[in-house]
């Protein structure tokens, strides 16, 4: 989310920080020892620290404040920081968030293991959504590579990065399905898929978490927000979700059931309501199922304030029956709502509270601290020579590189424009984006500085043997506001028309880098409009009537609705925003360095008004035209249903060719699988790979079920001209659901199965399911 840094404004914060700083600017020797870590036992450790606490330090453990430096939301109280100050010191904080650098995170964890009565170590939590200062593409770009492995490298970076720094929890991966590209949040998710988006759910908290929590490279992931933020009305953000319980379980829930079967240590719940019941007091989600259902025995921290937020929602009179709310639902820790700290125990005294409510809170809190290995080091992320050592470390950058280049979605290629020749050409290069050395970095950047990413420009400049000639065109955004990192969109200056009309004449190809800048998606920047922001659709088709070799690269943190492109302009790659690497992965891609790989994780519209536009609909009633100039089925009367580029879609340099679909049987039963196999051929010169997709459709159910769904995929190299058999299996499990009996079951009858390269465009079969 946006990071308004407010250091000017809260003056008191300055004071207090250096205070900090000063008083804990000593040695580590004179560490106070910490309680019980001797047993090896986790469970009788927390019992052990647990026996010893008072309901204060109970309630305190349960209490996250933001830290003295940066702000992620709004601030909430005055003279906040001195109170913050105070309870740290009595031991009435469980964690604090926003805290990073391994000096800011010491003194005030030695403030909390050496001055407090049980010397509890804090958690420091951060939203390292893709990166810390070396930045790795948005979390969509990379759901975009479809490359599991290299998605689950690229948070281990992220993690042993942040850890350097002194963060010990990532509030990642946001882990929210949506179908809708208006939502500015799409830009930190997976996409629309609850299957693929399981997938990246597991790798990203693999990522982050390895497979040992002591290690000084691993941080503690959440899995958030639970649940339904992605569906908000309308894609704009923090608005009302009303959803059915099918939706629920078979499209939202998945990929946080995913990550708590990969054992991810905390979840994040979310400021919507859902079907009337703000996400943050709501018993079924937290209590019901997660912690019942699923079994989840880490913690839930709220989002920032929403506990209070239940006021505005017209859920709670008050704070103090906010805080009423969400104790009794499930939520363990407060983030900056100051609801738990200032209520909580009279809460208990009026019997509106049980305490065992509190105990299992604390207990949840402890136990994820003790995993961490924090009672044994609470200062091993606190080493400034380590993080010296460590951030911006080389492999870093080659790691964020690799994932940034397999991201890359090749959208159209006529007339083999793309890759560029290397030698002896012309180039124009054009467009703000194109020199922007800090839009690729994105909204959520914490730790990276401006304009320390590597630019198209500066990535194309390497490839010598060209000529190549830049021009800005036009801005799309004209500076930030005051306290914000916000832009604003140039509606009107196209003083740089002309130059970039100049240089595109004289140019044998034009590379034009158009799009939003990074600070347009993320928290808070929900859209109306899906085209190019301000002038450059405009500038885009003032440069095509001088020269129509243009090959367009976009960057944005949503699908896009640009027709016109689609129809008119030969080349299109998909670049999203990269990162620290953006430029060097474009120009890898441009010439031909790097064969294309990616597929969409999220369908493009060709309006909004096709808004929500997901490749898994429902058939409807009447889904097609059955006679002639029939208005009476469910269409638009100007518009296609079709998209622009469907979910799963993407090129590559290599020609990809599918037959021969095989199904071993056209019946299985349970505890059996079909053996599906298809005829993959690389019809090219070129050695590249392919996504191969494979999609389910139950035909007749007790519930109606997509026309198609995700169920598996596999990532394939193929030299050139080379032919590969490739196999897939469909088990019972593929085709379960949660059904018209409120449960998950698989229901016998027909099936579809189809496998091919994009969602709109695949071989098919049939096959029964009959239940034994
Ligand atoms: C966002 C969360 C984030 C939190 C802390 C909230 O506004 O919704 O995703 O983790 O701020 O920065």
């Amino acid at each position: 989310m946006i990071h308004f840094i407010m250091k000017f404004k809260q003056l008191q914060y300055i004071i207090i920080t250096s205070l900090i700083l000063l008083v804990t600017s000593c040695n580590f020797s004179n560490q106070k020892k910490t309680v019980s870590n001797k047993p090896d036992n986790i469970e009788a450790r927390v019992d052990s620290v647990f026996q010893l606490m008072t309901l204060d330090e109970k309630i305190g453990q349960m209490n996250q404040y933001n830290g003295f430096w940066e702000i992620t939301g709004p601030v909430p109280k005055e003279g906040q920081a001195a109170m913050k100050y105070e309870n740290l010191k009595k031991g009435l904080v469980g964690s604090m968030l926003n805290v990073k650098g391994a000096k800011e995170v010491y003194a005030l964890q030695k403030i909390a293991v050496e001055e407090t009565r049980l010397g509890i170590p804090l958690l420091f939590g951060f939203d390292v959504i893709h990166g810390y200062k070396t930045i790795s593409p948005i979390p969509l770009a990379e759901a975009a590579s479809w490359d599991i492995e290299a998605i689950q490298k690229s948070a281990e970076i992220a993690a042993e990065e942040a850890a350097a720094v002194g963060i010990n929890w990532t509030f990642a991966p946001m882990v929210d399905i949506s179908r809708d590209a208006r939502w500015g949040r799409v830009m930190e998710g997976a996409g629309e898929d609850p299957y693929l988006g399981s997938k990246i759910a597991e790798a990203r908290i693999k990522g982050f978490q390895g497979t040992d929590l002591t290690s000084k490279k691993t941080v503690l992931a959440c899995a958030k927000h639970f649940a339904g933020y992605g569906f908000a009305e309308s894609g704009r953000d923090y608005n009302t979700v009303d959803v059915s319980e099918a939706t629920l379980q078979n499209i939202i829930l998945p990929p946080f059931k995913a990550s708590v079967d990969v054992g991810v240590k905390t979840f994040m719940n979310s400021f919507n309501e859902l079907n009337g019941v703000p996400a943050t007091g709501n018993n079924y989600l937290q209590r019901e199922i997660l912690k019942k259902e699923w079994q989840f025995d880490g913690f839930i921290v709220s989002d920032w304030g929403s506990i209070n937020e239940m006021i505005a929602h017209g859920y709670a009179k008050d704070s103090k029956e906010a805080a009423e709310i969400a104790i009794n639902a499930g939520s363990d820790m407060d983030m900056e709502s100051y609801a738990y700290i200032d209520h909580l125990k009279i809460l208990i005294k009026e019997g509106k509270v049980e305490e065992k409510q509190i105990d299992d809170a604390v207990k949840r809190i402890l136990r994820v601290k003790f995993e961490l290995g924090l009672f044994d080091d609470p200062y091993k992320y606190c080493d400034e020579v380590y993080e010296e050592a460590t951030v911006g470390k080389k492999e870093f950058h080659e790691g964020v590189l690799d994932i940034a280049k397999k991201s890359i979605v090749l959208l159209k290629n006529e007339n083999k424009l793309l890759p560029l020749p290397k030698s002896g050409k012309k180039i124009a290069l054009i467009g703000a984006l194109a020199s922007d050395k800090t839009s690729p970095l994105g909204s959520w950047r914490i730790g990276a500085d401006d304009e320390s990413a590597i630019s198209v420009l500066e990535g194309m400049k390497q490839y010598k043997d060209n000529q190549l000639v830049y021009a800005k065109g036009t801005d799309v955004a004209i500076g930030r506001t005051q306290f914000m990192w916000e832009t604003k969109i140039n509606e009107t200056d196209s003083s740089g028309f002309n130059e970039a009309i100049t240089i595109a004449k004289q140019a044998d190809i034009v590379v034009m880098v158009l799009g939003e800048h990074g600070l347009q998606s993320g928290e808070g920047r929900s859209r109306t409009d899906l085209g190019l922001p301000g002038l450059q659709q405009q500038l885009l088709e003032a440069v095509y009537k001088v020269n129509k070799n243009i090959v367009l690269v976009l960057n944005n943190g949503r699908p896009l609705a640009i027709p016109w492109a689609k129809e008119n302009i030969p080349s299109i790659l998909e670049a999203w925003h990269l990162g620290t690497q953006s430029g060097n992965a474009i120009a890898e891609v441009l010439y031909g360095d790097y064969n294309p790989s990616g597929k969409l994780p999220m369908t493009f519209p060709k309006s909004v008004g096709q808004v929500p536009i997901y490749y898994n609909y429902k058939n409807t009633g009447r889904p097609t035209m059955n006679e002639p100039e029939s208005v009476f089925w469910s269409h638009y009367i100007d518009e296609e249903n079709t998209p622009l580029f469907a979910f799963g879609f993407g090129l590559s340099y290599s020609k990809f060719q599918y037959s021969n679909l095989k199904l071993d049987k056209t019946s299985v039963t349970n505890n059996e699988k079909i053996k599906v196999t298809i005829t993959l051929k690389n019809n090219s010169s070129l050695k590249g790979k392919e996504v191969v997709q494979l999609y389910i459709r139950d035909l007749v159910a007790s519930v109606t079920r997509p026309v198609k769904e995700l169920k598996d995929f596999k990532m394939v190299e193929l030299a050139a001209n080379e032919t590969k058999e490739i196999t897939f299996l469909i088990d019972e499990k593929m085709l379960a659901f949660y059904s018209g009996n409120s449960k998950w079951e698989t229901e016998p009858g027909g099936f579809k199965v189809f496998i091919g390269g994009s969602s709109d465009k695949t071989l098919e079969s049939n096959f029964k399911f009959v239940k034994k």
